[in-house]
């Protein structure tokens, strides 16, 4: 028995990473899907894998004009929504002394801001017994050097999904987070627009200090939104599930 048969999700960043690896495994267990993101060859890349009824739309997760014009395109197609997956965002590392106010505004955009109105935009089609799933990070509950603005974000996200835990199960709609430890994706390094050896090293830092000493498979943290997503997690409200193989456990 599919766990998602009859079920309508949408997963911002759907095109890569945690957000593609969770559309195949929502696709594999029946789900009606729309993904967004914005780069046009991952985004056609993944439309070949999840199918053709797959509805993809190119959409800046930081621009309300965009996330108003995605929530309309869910209604035509499919007219409401049971799942919401708010997992777009990057981080881009550097020193807090030279972040600057349009790379603060450009992260606090996708990372905190955009979340937010986006799960604004999708309320009204959310249904009855829906569960709006948001991507957080372990970074937001220790320190993260170099991620100043990533991290806060990440922890006002946090916040957000205990306050909308509270405010939004009246209308039986369950909010939580998932919030990954290092992940094998493009997001880890491969975006950060530093070199090669910087990358490799952090990659060893986490391993090493990891109990599990490995990074994460995206598709390990999709499970974990899966849970949340349906009525197995229908006790869980307003939490954060942390999927990091342990690294944030205090030694
Ligand atoms: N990997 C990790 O170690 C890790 C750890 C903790 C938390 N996370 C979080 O996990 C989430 C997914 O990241 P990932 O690791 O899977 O990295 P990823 O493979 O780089 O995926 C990021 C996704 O977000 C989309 N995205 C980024 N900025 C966007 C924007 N302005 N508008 C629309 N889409 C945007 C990307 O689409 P485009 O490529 O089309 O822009 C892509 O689909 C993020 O929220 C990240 O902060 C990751």
């Amino acid at each position: 028995m599919q766990k998602l048969t009859g079920k309508t999700a949408l997963i911002t960043g759907g095109n890569s990473g945690i957000g593609l690896a969770t559309a195949l495994l929502f696709r594999a267990e029946g789900a009606q899907l729309a993904i967004s993101g914005r780069n046009s060859a991952t985004l056609e890349q993944a439309r070949d894998a999840l199918g053709e009824e797959t509805l993809v739309v190119a959409s800046d997760a930081g621009r309300l004009t965009d996330i108003t014009m995605l929530m309309q395109k869910v209604e035509t197609r499919f007219g409401h929504l049971d799942i919401l997956f708010v997992n777009a965002g990057n981080s881009v590392p550097a020193p807090f002394a030279e972040v600057t106010e349009s790379q603060f505004d450009e992260m606090n955009g996708v990372l905190f801001k955009g979340v937010f109105f986006t799960i604004q935009a999708a309320l009204p089609l959310m249904r009855n017994g829906g569960s709006i799933i948001v991507t957080t990070s372990i970074s937001n509950g220790k320190g993260a050097p170099h991620f100043s603005v990533y991290a806060a974000c990440k922890a006002a996200l946090r916040s957000l999904v205990q306050t909308l835990g509270v405010e939004l199960i009246g209308r039986g709609i369950r909010v939580n987070a998932i919030s990954p430890g290092p992940i094998s994706t493009p997001g880890f390094g491969r975006r950060w627009n530093a070199p090669q050896e910087v990358v490799q090293a952090a990659r060893e830092a986490f391993v090493e200090k990891s109990p599990i000493k490995r990074f994460g498979h995206p598709e390990e943290v999709a499970r974990a939104v899966l849970f949340l997503a349906t009525e197995e997690s229908s006790y869980v409200v307003g939490t954060e599930l942390v999927v990091d193989g342990g690294v944030s456990l205090p030694l």
